[in-house]
């Protein structure tokens, strides 16, 4: 029983201290680090920031954030309305982030035909998978306003040895490869040519995705 509450002890520790990440842009909806593990917001009431939300641009804005692992599975969503539980908008398909430091992302665009207005109230939410599995969560609740300013100059970096990498699922030696006329079995967790297109998009490299 000692042995077991030393484990989880542990393994709490582990996850606060070792693998914690953090949203700076839009501002985070509250500190997770105790409980960054919870779906799907890492634990933080959406009370937290219902009166503090970040004004982000009808287009799509700015997201930044600090990861402090070598590498995680990352996957960003929106969810709309005023305290949401289903995030089920992908803004950025999953990519492997790696690096420890500041990642931005200067403008994420938004999927057509989503009704926002002036005054949407949205959250935004980043999940981080682990080398080791495990995952955290965080969100960031915002506004859709038209006069959205962004960030501050000097905010929206990647710092050095930041960025993204491809993904090593695939054991072809195909890794990095966003040529579209690649055979695509040879890629074992099947990504589509769409989602391919998407991420070459945003800039990143494209192979070897997972679509979970
Ligand atoms: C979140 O905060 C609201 C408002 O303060 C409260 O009513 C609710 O019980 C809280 N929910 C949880 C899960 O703590
Ligand atoms: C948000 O929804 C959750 C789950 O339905 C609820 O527990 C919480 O009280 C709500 N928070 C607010 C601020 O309405
Ligand atoms: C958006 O959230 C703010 C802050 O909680 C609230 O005052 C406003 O009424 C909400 N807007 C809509 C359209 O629900
Ligand atoms: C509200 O958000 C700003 C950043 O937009 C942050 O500096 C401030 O600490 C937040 N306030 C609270 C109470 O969380
Ligand atoms: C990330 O970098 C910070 C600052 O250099 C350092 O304190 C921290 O230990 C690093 N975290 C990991 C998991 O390497
Ligand atoms: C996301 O979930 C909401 C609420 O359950 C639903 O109305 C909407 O159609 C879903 N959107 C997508 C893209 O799945
Ligand atoms: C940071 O790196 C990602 C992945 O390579 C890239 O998409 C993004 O544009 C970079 N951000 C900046 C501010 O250069
Ligand atoms: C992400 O990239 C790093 C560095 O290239 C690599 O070591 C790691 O295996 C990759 N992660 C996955 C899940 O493929
Ligand atoms: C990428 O894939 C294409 C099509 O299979 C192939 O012709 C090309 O040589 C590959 N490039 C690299 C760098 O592996
Ligand atoms: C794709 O690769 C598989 C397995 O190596 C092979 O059987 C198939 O013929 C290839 N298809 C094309 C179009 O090259």
């Amino acid at each position: 029983m000692q042995f077991l509450s030393f484990l989880l002890t542990a393994a709490a520790w582990v996850s606060t201290v070792s693998a914690h990440f953090s949203i700076t842009y839009p501002y985070w909806r509250g500190d997770s680090f105790p409980t960054q593990w919870t779906y799907p917001c890492g634990g933080v009431n959406q009370s937290v920031s219902d009166t503090n939300r970040t004004a982000w641009p009808l287009d799509g804005g700015s997201l930044v954030f600090k990861p402090s692992h070598p590498n995680a599975q990352t996957f960003v969503n929106l969810g709309l309305g005023g305290n949401v539980t289903r995030l089920n908008i992908t803004l950025v398909p999953t990519f492997n982030q790696t690096g420890n430091g500041t990642f931005c992302f200067k403008k994420l665009t938004l999927p057509s035909g989503l009704d926002i207005q002036e005054g949407t109230n949205a959250s935004i939410q980043v999940i981080q998978l682990s080398e080791n599995g495990g995952a955290l969560y965080n969100c960031a609740d915002i506004t859709f306003k038209k006069d959205a300013a962004g960030p501050p100059d000097g905010m929206c970096v990647n710092s050095t040895g930041v960025g993204a990498s491809a993904f090593a699922f695939a054991s072809s030696g195909n890794q990095g490869n966003s040529s579209k006329n690649g055979n695509e079995s040879t890629c074992k967790s099947g990504a589509s040519k769409t989602t391919v297109g998407m991420l070459s998009a945003v800039g990143l490299f494209a192979a070897g995705l997972a679509l979970f």
